[in-house]
């Protein structure tokens, strides 16, 4: 099968990963519009973005010029009708059931054009986004990994009424940022978070019951295992409530206890410790989100 490369694609979230998505989109030499409702979260993207671009730049990765036509290819929006021409669309807002069908259904009437309408979702089954549309065999999962412009994996996730057709797309459009795909069915968990997360709820609980400092499980697994952040520094990157949500997707799919949340983790986040990006989690951050030493 030919697949046309992609040129424009809309990105629907302006948050870390949505962010994070339309920047490498960008990198890739493609068009994005960023849609979301708030200024605020608009303003916020362009800064995540300037900045990373800007390390990007100091770490050699991009030449100074190549990271400003990046940001020339990146339009942000609060009118959804600007996605009208996305040839692919991937949408990146909270893990809220309610809420991302209700913008699939907006998503499917605003990209007419769109060969792809794809989820980040980590913990939310495609076949219920799909139902919300009129086109389910267009709509996959396409599940990027933080930070997106640095982790080279998309899971291409494939819903009960996917086509092949879809697939092959989603596959080149993966091909077209440079990452690698793999396949995963659509079960809660998808391949990684599958095998990650009852590893970072082991090293919350080992915490719990008083095993290790959270210092020394970090460093078990960084020095002994060759890992680049230890399980409680990957939990508050992640997000406290992110790995909740998914935790409570695992559960309710499987019923198998390592993938109940743990209390501990719980209580966090009921404590608004939502890791990194609230100041607060397993470890304490400054307004810039570096790590404030104990
Ligand atoms: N653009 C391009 N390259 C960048 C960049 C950017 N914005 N930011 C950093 N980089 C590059 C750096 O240049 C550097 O490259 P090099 O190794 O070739 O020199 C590399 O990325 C590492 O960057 P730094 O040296 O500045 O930073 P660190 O060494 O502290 O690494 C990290 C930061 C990449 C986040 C590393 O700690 C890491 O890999 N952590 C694990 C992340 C992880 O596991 N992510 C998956 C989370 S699970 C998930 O997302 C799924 C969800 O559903 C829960």
């Amino acid at each position: 099968m030919t697949i046309q490369p992609f040129a424009t694609v809309g990105v629907a979230g302006a948050g870390f990963m949505g962010s994070g998505i339309a920047e490498t989109v960008a990198r890739a030499g493609m068009r994005v519009t960023v849609y979301e409702p708030g200024q605020r979260a608009l303003a916020a993207s362009r800064e995540r973005i300037d900045r990373s671009v800007a390390r990007a730049v100091r770490g050699e990765k991009l030449a100074p010029q190549e990271g400003v036509r990046l940001v020339e290819r990146i339009t942000w929006t609060t009118e959804l009708a600007e996605i009208e021409d996305a040839e692919v669309v991937v949408e990146a807002i909270v893990e809220d059931l309610d809420a991302k069908r209700e913008l699939f259904g907006q998503l499917d009437a605003a990209a007419p054009r769109a060969r792809i309408l794809a989820s980040n979702t980590s913990s939310i089954p495609i076949a219920s986004l799909a139902a919300a549309t009129t086109r389910p065999e267009r709509v996959c999962g396409l599940h990027f990994f933080s930070p997106v412009p640095v982790m080279s994996l998309v899971e291409v996730v494939v819903g009960l009424d996917t086509s092949l057709e879809t697939i092959a797309a989603a596959d080149a459009f993966a091909a077209q940022l440079g990452k690698h795909a793999i396949r995963t069915k659509d079960r809660a968990g998808f391949v990684v978070n599958f095998l990650l997360v009852p590893y970072l709820m082991s090293a919350v609980r080992m915490l719990e019951d008083g095993f290790a400092t959270r210092e020394d499980l970090d460093e078990g697994m960084r020095q002994g295992c060759g890992h680049p952040m230890g399980p409680l520094t990957l939990c508050d990157f992640i997000g406290l409530d992110v790995l909740e949500a998914v935790c409570d997707s695992l559960y309710d799919e499987f019923k198998r206890p390592e993938y109940a949340p743990p209390a501990l983790l719980r209580r966090m986040t009921a404590a608004g410790r939502r890791g990194r990006k609230s100041g607060r989690g397993f470890y304490e951050y400054a307004p810039d989100r570096a790590r404030v030493s104990a």
